[in-house]
């Protein structure tokens, strides 16, 4: 088979959350680049409309939705309302997130210091917010019986660092485990549920402290490649997840962290 055909996204329907920005933008242009229609939603009206804008511009069938995934019932809606129209839905990014604050390698993210506040914003919108997308493309997958979801946790979940803030390792070892949980229950539905596990990638995230050259530096040094990623470096393994080329993948947490799980 060519990887032309492997990769192919043609006719497929596509939702990615957090999409005006960083990861969530990459994997919602070579979704587009690659054939599929894509719903980008995000918080943020204004950043969101000038991503979908260069988007449409290179030829992608993309259209913008302004939700923010931790309100109840946002998210539901907008996806019923899309899924709907199209009549399937084959693939959905549960993407968007924030930072929590700094870990413990800053004085205010010690556990005595750190906010209850940004602890309670970082689980509703990086494990209640990921939950409720989740649970809305399952409801649209199962029926057809097809379907990827695809879940943005990080290496978080898979090792404890002073760098992110205690709430952001809360909700993305949470929401990996919500993960293995969903692949089995969809398993037999033949709707896989699979979640990536970046590491530093230099995204807007954390009030842009990865375009800090202190920022990117604590970071980089714990990567065994040395150095951050940039955005296109998702799009492989983003395009992997949602294509027929990982028919056979369910319930796995994928680094892509320059080495960092070795
Ligand atoms: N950048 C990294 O190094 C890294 C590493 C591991 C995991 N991640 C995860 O990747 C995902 C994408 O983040 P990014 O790094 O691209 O950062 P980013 O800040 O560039 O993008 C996040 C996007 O999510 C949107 N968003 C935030 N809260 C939202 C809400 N309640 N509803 C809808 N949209 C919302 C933001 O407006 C933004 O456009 C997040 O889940 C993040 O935790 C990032």
């Amino acid at each position: 088979m060519k990887a032309a055909e492997l990769f192919d996204l043609s006719g497929h329907v596509a939702v990615v959350t957090g999409a005006a920005s960083g990861l969530g933008l990459a994997i919602a242009q070579v979704i587009a680049a690659n054939g599929g229609r894509v719903a980008m939603l995000d918080i943020d009206e204004g950043k969101l409309k000038q991503a979908a804008a260069a988007i449409d511009e290179a030829g992608g069938a993309v259209e913008t939705f302004s939700v923010d995934i931790a309100e109840a019932g946002k998210v539901e809606s907008v996806v019923d309302a899309y899924a709907e129209r199209y009549g399937r839905l084959d693939c959905v990014f549960a993407n968007a997130g924030v930072s929590g604050g700094p870990g413990y390698g800053k004085p205010e993210g010690e556990l005595e210091a750190a906010s209850m506040e940004l602890w309670d914003a970082c689980l509703r919108v990086n494990l209640d917010g990921a939950f409720r997308t989740i649970r809305v493309a399952a409801k649209h997958m199962k029926p057809r019986r097809q379907g990827s979801i695809v879940v943005t946790s990080s290496v978080a979940a898979l090792h404890a660092s002073a760098l992110p803030s205690y709430g952001y390792h809360a909700a993305k070892a949470g929401i990996a485990q919500v993960v293995r949980v969903a692949a089995l229950e969809l398993g037999p539905h033949n709707v896989r549920v699979n979640a990536i596990a970046p590491g530093p990638f230099r995204t807007n995230i954390a009030n842009g402290r990865m375009h800090t050259p202190e920022g990117a530096a604590a970071f980089a040094d714990t990567v065994p490649l040395g150095r951050l990623a940039e955005l296109d470096e998702i799009k492989g393994l983003a395009l992997l997840l949602a294509s027929p080329a990982s028919t056979y993948m369910t319930g796995a947490i994928i680094p892509i962290d320059g080495g960092t799980q070795a």
